[in-house]
Formats: C-alpha cells, structure tokens, sequence
C-alpha cells in the first residue's frame, strides 16, 4: 500500500457563525464562536489518515500557542508530524472565517506557511505508489519541487490549486491529477465560470487547461457532485443529497479522500465516488479538519 504526502498549509481557523454575512461596512451579531484545526493541507492530511492511509503532512506551523494545538490535534489523528517544522520568525497561520447559511467566506493570513521551502519538501524518500499533495497555500516554487521529486520516484501528484491563483504551464506539467472547483478552473481556463453553469461549460473550460489530455481533472461542483475528465472522457458522479451545515474543508476531504483511496492502489472511477461520499459526510459537521469522516463512517454510507 502506497503513503499520502501533503506539503502544504496548517492553520488556526477562527470561525463566527450568524445567521447571515455581512455586508461591506455592516456589523452583524454572531451566535458563537470556535477554534478549529484547518488550513488545505493540514485538511486534507487529516481526511486521508482518518480514513485509513499512511499520511505525511509537510509544513511550519509559528512557535506559538496555536501551532502546539494544532500540533497535538493533528497528533491525535494519527497525521505524521514528523516533516513538520516550527518557525521562530513568524506566527501559525491564521484563517479568520464567517458560517451562515451553510456557506463560508475566508481571509487567510499565512504566516509560517509562507516560508515552506523546497528543503522543506526534499526529506520524503518516496516510491512508486505513494500519492503527493499540495495546494496553493504554500509558495508555488515550493509545489514544484516536492512534485519533481515525486515525479521522479514514480509517484502519483495531485494538485488542488487552491485558493484560485494564476500558475505557470511548468507547473502544471508536473500535475498527475487536478483537482479544482468552478472558480479555480475559470480563473486558470481564463473563462468566465458560475456554480450554476451546465456541465458541458465546465467540460469545455477543462479541456481548455494547458494540462495534456492524458491528465485526471476533477471539477467539484458543491452539492452537485463532481465532474472528472478521464483520458478525454467526461463523466458526473452526482452528488449526495444531505443537508450541509457548514461546507469549510468539503474540497479537502475529497482531496484527502481521492489519495487515500489512490494509495491503497483503487481505481480512479472508485476514488471518485468514495471521495464523492465522505465530502457529503464532512458537510454536515461543523469545521474543517474536525469535521473529516472516518473509513467507518464511510463504508456504512456505501453499503
Ligand atoms: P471548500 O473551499 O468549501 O472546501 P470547494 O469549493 O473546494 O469547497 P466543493 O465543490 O464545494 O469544494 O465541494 C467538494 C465536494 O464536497 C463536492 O464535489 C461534493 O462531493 C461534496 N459536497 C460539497 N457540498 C456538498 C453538499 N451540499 N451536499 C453534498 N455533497 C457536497
Ligand atoms: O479549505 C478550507 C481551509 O481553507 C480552511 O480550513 C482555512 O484554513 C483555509 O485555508
């Protein structure tokens, strides 16, 4: 069975639930207030673990006292911390995040993520079957380098470039599987993209990325499901009906979850759907990395 490796960023998330956003300028009342373990690669390391992988985490976290809680969560969900380092020059990395009505909006202040090095990403010795990870909230460069290294290996990459940021063509030839929702992939097909739009435009819109058409591109569409280009081939996997309470760290959990799945040497079409599932799980809990399903949980939901 392969490992999971994801380089990438750990953050405190501040959350304020209310009853609605505010608008620009406006101050609302909230209801409560929660600290919750997050960032997309301390996510997305929790997902895989939790359900069942070998799963390495990358990444700085500040010498305070949010990096030794998030430190002893992470711990606890059996992520190996090992690779990851305290960084004296700077504070944790800090998400300051509003929940109404199901949905989220997320400043992100980096902090040590900003200073995750390619020597950061040079210690994993990979083989062939391992899975690399990362996300767009570590230096790009930094991506580069842990994927050749990977590549080299014989290792799967998977890319979630998210939060949406333009990337270069060198980098996305490093890329194995893409895995991105509507906004990414507008702002990197250089279309115009709404949640709403048929599948066919996103279809068009993925076929338009400079990513070669042997590549994997899964669009996850939220409640919609996901759409994944195989070798040109376009296919919906649809969404679970549930009732999403807060819908912060659904990407990562299919992202961790596609790994996880991809490490115990499953198909892609499997991965999808059981990615597919635990997202439709960790919607209706509230958080990011607390909210992640277990393989339990998992295999109950499909049967
Ligand atoms: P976030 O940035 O909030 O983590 P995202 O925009 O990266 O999310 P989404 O496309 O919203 O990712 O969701 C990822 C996956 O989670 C979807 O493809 C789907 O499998 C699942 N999902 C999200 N929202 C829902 C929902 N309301 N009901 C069922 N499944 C959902
Ligand atoms: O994808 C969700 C994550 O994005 C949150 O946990 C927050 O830390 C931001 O990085």
């Amino acid at each position: 069975m392969g490992r999971v490796f994801v380089a990438g960023s750990i953050n405190m998330d501040v959350v304020a639930t209310a009853d609605r956003h505010p608008k620009v300028g406006e101050t609302v009342a909230g209801q409560a207030v929660h600290y919750f373990s997050g960032g997309k690669g301390a996510n997305q390391a929790v997902s895989a673990a939790k359900l069942g992988a070998s799963s390495a985490l990358i990444g700085r976290l500040g010498a305070d006292a949010f990096g030794q809680q998030l430190r002893q969560f992470l711990g606890e969900q059996c992520v190996d911390l090992a690779l990851v380092k305290d960084t004296a020059e700077t504070h944790t990395g800090t998400a300051v995040i509003i929940v109404a009505d199901a949905d989220n909006t997320i400043v992100v202040v980096p902090g040590a993520n900003a200073l995750v090095s390619a020597e950061d990403v040079a210690a994993p010795q990979f083989a062939k079957g391992d899975v690399a990870v990362s996300q767009f909230e570590i230096p790009q460069a930094t991506i580069g380098a842990f994927f050749k290294r990977a590549r080299a290996a014989g290792a799967t990459t998977i890319l979630n470039p998210a939060p949406a940021l333009p990337c270069s063509r060198e980098l996305l030839g490093l890329v194995d599987i893409l895995i991105l929702n509507e906004t990414e992939l507008g702002l990197l097909a250089q279309t115009e993209l709404d949640a709403a739009d048929e599948p066919s435009r996103f279809i068009e819109a993925a076929r338009r990325l400079p990513i070669g058409s042997d590549k994997i591109i899964c669009v996850t569409l939220g409640k919609r499901g996901v759409l994944a280009l195989i070798q040109g081939e376009a296919s919906l996997i649809p969404g679970r009906p549930v009732k999403a309470v807060d819908t912060t760290g659904a990407g990562d959990c299919f992202v961790g979850a596609l790994a996880a799945r991809l490490a115990k040497g499953r198909t892609i079409h499997d991965a999808l759907e059981y990615a597919n599932a635990a997202a439709s799980i960790c919607v209706q809990r509230m958080g990011a990395a607390p909210s992640m399903p277990t393989a339990a949980e998992v295999a109950a939901l499909l049967g």
